[in-house]
């Protein structure tokens, strides 16, 4: 197949790790028969010093015609005065927002070779696998906000439909795992968390019936999330909720640098892939940063915007190899010995040849 694929390579690590994904695809490209333009744009920092502003016309334009969106990081230092009119964060609200990006996957799976780097027992670690299916566009973060001198106040809303589907995108996401969604809310305190558990419970009952339904009260799951990992198959919950569980369940997999996303919208919607982590500017320009999660985010690409489920679980298979071999980027090393992103990424192409 033929596919057009805008790479926004953004700020601080982001170049090295995206590069790094972009070469493992043309060898996915070579090895199964395929052909894919890369083009490259601006966003972030890199946009503001450029064009003025982090997400331009011209990259949003571009976004919108390709068949999937591969994304580095954004921020820095240097643009994160916080009184500044333009942040870098701001391009990727915007780019998610004007794509309809509603669904925020982010896979969290142990590896045996990469225990070692989290700081949680081996034994709870072993054969963790689910995803968190985060909702990415509403709630907390995009309702009003006021200020006055002695108050200030976000609003939190959701509506039926913002809720029904995300729901729908985890329950599906559940039929092709094992089949179990555990919906996180705080319905014993809020009213948006009590609609979102009438949804899911009716979403499930009318068009999910094969799929296990719990519902989870968040303060309790962030707790469970470290004593039985292994018991989560698809977690779905709304948008600030996830975004402070993927961060505690980064820790179950060793290392920011190993974990991938996707945000995805209705069919037809143009998907971005990117890792969870950010810019690192600690180490940004050092040839050292993990590649891994950007290559894992490639792998999503191929199986979620491109239906190549062959050519992702190849890459996938890829990186597991080479933690097997104890390829390891100094974020995983520990003491022991660490390879560039250059190594690490090589170690892959050479598993896909
Ligand atoms: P961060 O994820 O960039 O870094 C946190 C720590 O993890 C640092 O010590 C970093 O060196 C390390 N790290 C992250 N990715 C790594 C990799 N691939 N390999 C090895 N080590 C890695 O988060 P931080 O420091 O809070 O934020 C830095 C900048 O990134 C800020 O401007 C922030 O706003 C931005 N950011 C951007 C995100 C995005 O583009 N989606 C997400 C999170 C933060
Ligand atoms: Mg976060």
């Amino acid at each position: 197949m033929h596919a057009e694929i805008v790479v926004l390579p953004g700020d601080g690590i982001g170049p090295e790790v995206a590069a790094a994904a972009v070469a493992v695809l043309e060898a996915v490209a070579t090895r199964f028969g395929h052909t894919f333009g890369f083009q490259e744009h601006d966003i972030g920092g890199v946009a503001i010093d450029r064009h003025g502003e982090p997400l331009p016309a011209t990259t949003l334009e571009a976004c919108r015609k390709a068949d999937a969106i591969l994304l580095g990081a954004v921020g820095g230092p240097k643009w994160s005065d916080p009184n500044a009119k333009v942040r870098p964060e701001q391009g990727l609200l915007a780019i998610r927002k004007a794509l309809g990006l509603y669904a925020n996957l982010r896979p969290v799976r142990t590896h045996a070779a990469a225990l070692g780097a989290s700081p949680i027992k081996a034994e709870l670690l072993e054969g963790v696998d689910f995803v968190v299916v985060r909702e990415l566009t509403g709630g907390i973060y995009f309702g009003e906000k006021t200020r006055t001198a002695d108050t200030a106040s976000d609003l939190c809303s959701y509506s039926v439909g913002e809720i029904e589907r995300v729901l729908r995108t985890a329950f599906r996401l559940a039929q092709t795992r094992r089949g179990k969604v555990t919906s996180v809310d705080k319905a014993n305190v809020l009213e948006t968390s009590r609609l979102w558990r009438d949804v899911a419970a009716r979403i499930g009952r009318e068009e999910f019936p094969d799929v296990a339904l719990e519902h989870q009260l968040v303060d309790s799951m962030a707790m469970h999330l470290l004593a039985k990992p292994r018991e989560y198959d698809v977690i779905v919950t709304e948008n600030m909720f996830g975004d402070i569980l993927t961060d505690e369940a980064s820790m179950l997999a060793g290392s920011l640098g190993l974990l991938p996303s996707a945000s995805l919208g209705d069919p037809g919607a143009v998907g971005i892939y990117e890792p969870i982590h950010g810019s690192a500017p600690d180490i940004a320009g050092k040839g050292i940063a993990n590649p891994y999660a950007t290559i894992f985010s490639a792998a999503m690409l191929l199986r979620h915007s491109l239906g190549l489920d062959d050519e992702a679980a190849t890459v996938e298979a890829a990186v597991y190899a080479v933690l097997d071999d104890g390829v390891f980027t100094a974020d995983l090393a520990a003491k022991g010995f660490a390879v560039s992103t250059a190594a690490a990424t090589d170690a892959v192409l050479a598993k896909l040849q």
